[in-house]
Parts: structure tokens; C-alpha cells; sequence
């Protein structure tokens, strides 16, 4: 394995024509109010998991600068923000329904002309590799196209009156006001809009600030943003978490607060709002999804869903596999068959053939690994596979550490990386205990074939996390379904239909049922006096 890390960074050279980025990427717009503007101010270098080998050694790829904005400039992006809904009167809230489509579809055509740009990027700032960057571009695109088909959906059904009691009614979803959106980095695209579009054609406006590591790849859908939406309806703004977010949250003036991230940092930033109350929070958090495989199992099948449950985007999803708990009568075979999978697996960069393993974009990420490693080493277990543990620069080899005990760190810290600590046990109540006892609540996955035990299993743990995956890893798609969690995993519910209840409060025009208010009602409606209160139906 030694030899193979040796040759694992390429030479400047060695990467394909297609994949070479060029100069280094200075990035200084920013979009406040329709405009783009430019950024005097400091800047952050943006870095690459990608390493190059050269005459001295490897050296890791500068991509570019992004800016870092001040507090006080992204107050400007939320003034714009603020102005824009301007209480709840600005034209994006109060525009009719398929105008607002109108304007996201608009963006979704110039987004998609972004898409080698955004993938090419995807795969320098992350590390991700080309299938799966592709993979997050067009799930965005169809995730945005399902959201418009919600949408038609949902107001078609509020296009007609109710009559209750003698009362007559229209209910519609109205938007809430500033959405903050903030995505991930292993998600830098996908996991922001999910929360972003639904956020948008729902009336609400939006600051967004992109994740830590994938900032520059928005930077192609900058001019998009700003040609498809009225100005102030979407804001993007860059700069340190700490500076800017603090301030928007301080200020009072946020109304919805979309964030993927930890709960540490989610609940700090909660914190500062003056009205929490007035909050409206959709948090992705934490999560360390256990994997049990039950002794009467097809353990083809669950080693090959563990394989990429835990190592799929080298275990950086939230949904991964995070620890896997085997009975010890399969554990043997388990482990073996674990092995042979995992020594399939690819490394190298991103955009080579058939490549699964690739580089981290966090910074000190393979130290800290090899700190859970080292100290489950030191507490008793083992690395099984040949390699498993080696880095170099950003890479770390997958490291399957077995027997892992209560004890160890790796227990509990969720690892968020290509470590795969495994569990025996002989007692199934050891396992349940670690389900009911954990901080966090978010999916996880049965192996086994016997109905009784798996459901059994189903009843036990239905109240404990968002999802139960059976003889399947973890996972947030179809994006129909829906994705929570528990406990510090999460706050609210997203799927392409729960996000556009997320983003928007039921509202209710009422009257008495009798002559005078029909006429009313039907004269607004007829003279189109009203983009609330219509009859009109999407096709
Ligand atoms: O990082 C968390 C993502 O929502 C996981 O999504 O299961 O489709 O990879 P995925």
C-alpha cells in the first residue's frame, strides 16, 4: 500500500487536459441587491485536497481566494434581504405563484449551462470524484424540477374555497420572510439548495453563504442568480461564520435559519437571535447511523451496502455508516468479506476512472483520524486491512478497526471520514442500549433475514430515529422521502414536500357564508383584485 500512496498525487502534467484548472481562481464578487460586487477587502485562500507531486515533493493546489467579507458588509446583503420582503409587501412575497416559477426556472436553465464548470469544481474544492459530482449536479437540477411540480401541486389544491361550519375559506402558504441558507461542504451544492430553492419559490428572500470548503464552484451561478431574481430576493455572501452569520443572526432580522452543520455551531448561532420565538430553524446536524448485522443475514449483501454506507465520498456524508455493530457468530466472515470489497476500492484524484477513494478538503482531518485510530489501538483493537490507517498530505486510507469497544472514541465521536469501526456483540440489547443512549437520532440499518427479529428491531427503534433502513445502508434519497432525525440530529423535516412547508406559514382568508360576502369574494376574484385570493389554477 506504501507504494501505491507514493504514486498517488500526479504531476501537473499527468492531469488530463479536461480536469486543469488554469490560473488560480481570485475570486472577489459578491451578490447584495442585484449586483455584483467587488470585495477590496482580505481574502481567504482557497486550497485543494488535491496535492501535486513536483521536484519538491507535494504541494498542495492554491485554487484561488474567495472573499472575507466584514460583519457590516453582510449586514448590507440582509438589508437587501429585508428591503426586498419589505414586511411582507415586496413583489417576490406577494407575486402570484407561476410568475415565481417563471423566475426559478429561469435559473435552473442558466444553472445547468454551469454544469462542467460546477463539477470541474466540485471535484478540485472537495475532492469529490467526477460520477458523484456529476451525480450532485443533476440531482440538483432534478430536485429543483420536483420542487416546481410540488409547488404547481400544492397551490392547485389551495386554488379552491373550503366551507366549514358556515364558514368559507381559502387557505394558501405564505412565505415567512429572510431565510439564512447555509449548506455543507460534502454537499457544497445539493444540500444548500434543497433548502434554498424551496426557500426562494416560496416568496420568502435569502441570504446565502456557501459552505467552508466548495465556495468558489457557486461563483458560476452568480450572474445566474442575479438575472433570474428580482433584486434583494437572493443575496450570497462569503466571509468567516463567525463575522457574518453572528451579526445576521444578532440582528434580529433573520426569520428562517436553514443550516447543515453541527449542533454545537447551529445551537450557538440560535443563541444569538434576540427573538427566538421568531426563528424558524431547519437544521441538519450530527449523526453516527449504526449498521447491525443480525447472525441469519445475507452477508454478501450487507458487507457490500456496509462497504458504501461507510465509504462512499470516503464516509463524508452525514448519512454514512459510522459504526457497525456484528454478531459475533458472522463477524468473521463479515470481516473478511469487508476486506476483499474494500481492497477494490480506488484511490486516487477525482477525476480518474473508476476512482472512490480521493483526498480530504479539511484541514488537520487526517491527524484526527489517526488520533481515533491511536487510541483504539492503544484500548485493544486492531487495523485488519493491509494499508488501512496509511496517509499522505490529505489522504487517508480507509482503516477497518475491529474489535471496537465502549470505551474508545470512535464509540461515539462521529468520525466523519474513511474509518470503520466495528462492534461485535452476542447480546442484542448491547446494541439497542447504544441506539437509545446516543446523543444523536438520525437513521440507521438492519442487516437480517428472520421477520421476527427485524421486527421487532423496527418497533424498538422507530422511536428513536427518522429512518430505518432494512438490508440497506443509510441514505437521504429519494429526495420524495423524508429527512430528519432526532435528538441533536436534526430540526424539522425536509423532502421536496416538506421543504416547501418549511419555508411557509398556512394562511387563511375567512368570511361568513351568506350573500353579501359571496359576492365579495367572487367580484375579488373575478377582477383579479387579488394574487392571494384566486381561483387560479397552475397547469
Ligand atoms: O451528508 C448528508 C447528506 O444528506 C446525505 O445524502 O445519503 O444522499 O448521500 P446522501
Amino acid at each position: 500500500m506504501t507504494v501505491l500512496l507514493d504514486s498517488l498525487f500526479p504531476a501537473a502534467t499527468d492531469i488530463p487536459e479536461a480536469w486543469r484548472l488554469g490560473d488560480a481562481l481570485e475570486q472577489r464578487d459578491y451578490l447584495v441587491d442585484g449586483q455584483l460586487r467587488r470585495w477590496d477587502g482580505p481574502l481567504a485562500t482557497v486550497r485543494s485536497p488535491v496535492w501535486l507531486n513536483t521536484d519538491n515533493g507535494d504541494q498542495q493546489v492554491i485554487l484561488g481566494s474567495a472573499p472575507l467579507l466584514d460583519a457590516d458588509t453582510a449586514l448590507t446583503a440582509l438589508d437587501a434581504a429585508v428591503r426586498a420582503y419589505d414586511k411582507g409587501r415586496g413583489a417576490w412575497p406577494n407575486m402570484r405563484v407561476a410568475e415565481r416559477i417563471q423566475h426559478v426556472e429561469a435559473f435552473l436553465a442558466r444553472m445547468r449551462e454551469q454544469r462542467s464548470a460546477v463539477v470541474k469544481l466540485l471535484m478540485w474544492e472537495i475532492g469529490k470524484n467526477l460520477k458523484d459530482s456529476e451525480k450532485e449536479f443533476d440531482r440538483t437540477c432534478d430536485y429543483i424540477v420536483d420542487t416546481i411540480g410540488a409547488l404547481k401541486e400544492l397551490d392547485r389544491r389551495s386554488s379552491r374555497f373550503e366551507l366549514e361550519q358556515d364558514t368559507l375559506g381559502q387557505i394558501r402558504r405564505a412565505p415567512l420572510g429572510v431565510a439564512l441558507c447555509m449548506g455543507p461542504y460534502n454537499y457544497p451544492l445539493n444540500e444548500t439548495f434543497t433548502t434554498l430553492i424551496p426557500a426562494l419559490i416560496m416568496g420568502n428572500t435569502v441570504v446565502f453563504k456557501p459552505a467552508k470548503f466548495g465556495v468558489l464552484l457557486i461563483r458560476p451561478l452568480l450572474e445566474a442568480f442575479r438575472d433570474s431574481f428580482p433584486a434583494g430576493v437572493i443575496n450570497v455572501i462569503y466571509g468567516r461564520g463567525r463575522e457574518t452569520v453572528s451579526a445576521l443572526m444578532a440582528s434580529g432580522k433573520i426569520d428562517v435559519f436553514a443550516f447543515i452543520g453541527t449542533n454545537k455551531a447551529a445551537s450557538d448561532l440560535k443563541k444569538l437571535h434576540p427573538r427566538p420565538h421568531r426563528l424558524r430553524a431547519a437544521l441538519g446536524l450530527d449523526a453516527k447511523n449504526p449498521g447491525i448485522v443480525l447472525p441469519d443475514v445475507d452477508l454478501d449483501n450487507a458487507v457490500s451496502e456496509a462497504v458504501t454506507g461507510a465509504l462512499s465520498f470516503n464516509g463524508q456524508r452525514c448519512t454514512a455508516l459510522k459504526i457497525l455493530f456484528v454478531h459475533e457468530q458472522v463477524v468473521d466472515s463479515f470481516l473478511a468479506k469487508f476486506q476483499d470489497k474494500l481492497a477494490a476500492l480506488k484511490p486516487g484524484m477525482p477525476w480518474e476512472p473508476g476512482v472512490s477513494l480521493t483526498p480530504l478538503p479539511e484541514p488537520g482531518k487526517v491527524d484526527y483520524l489517526n488520533g481515533l485510530v491511536a487510541d483504539a489501538v492503544d484500548q485493544g483493537a486492531r487495523v485488519l486491512n493491509p494499508g488501512g490507517g496509511q496517509s499522505r498530505g490529505s489522504f487517508f486510507y480507509p482503516a477497518l478497526l475491529y474489535p471496537v469497544s465502549a470505551s474508545m472514541r470512535v464509540y461515539q465521536e462521529e468520525q466523519f471520514g474513511p474509518l470503520v469501526p466495528v462492534v461485535p456483540y452476542r447480546d442484542l440489547q448491547t446494541v439497542i442500549d447504544y441506539v437509545l443512549d446516543s446523543d444523536f437520532g438520525q437513521q440507521l440499518s438492519i442487516f437480517g433475514n428472520d421477520s421476527a427479529d427485524v421486527g421487532r428491531l423496527v418497533d424498538i427503534f422507530a422511536n428513536q430515529v427518522g429512518r430505518i433502513n432494512l438490508n440497506a445502508q443509510c441514505q437521504r434519497g429519494p429526495d420524495t422521502y423524508p429527512f430528519n432525525g432526532r435528538k441533536n440530529s436534526a430540526e424539522g423535516t425536509l423532502s421536496v414536500h416538506d421543504a416547501l412547508r418549511v419555508f411557509s406559514i398556512r394562511t387563511l382568508v375567512a368570511t361568513k357564508f351568506n350573500e353579501q360576502n359571496k359576492a365579495l369574494v367572487s367580484e375579488i376574484i373575478r377582477n383579479r383584485e387579488s394574487s392571494f385570493l384566486t381561483t387560479d389554477y397552475i397547469f
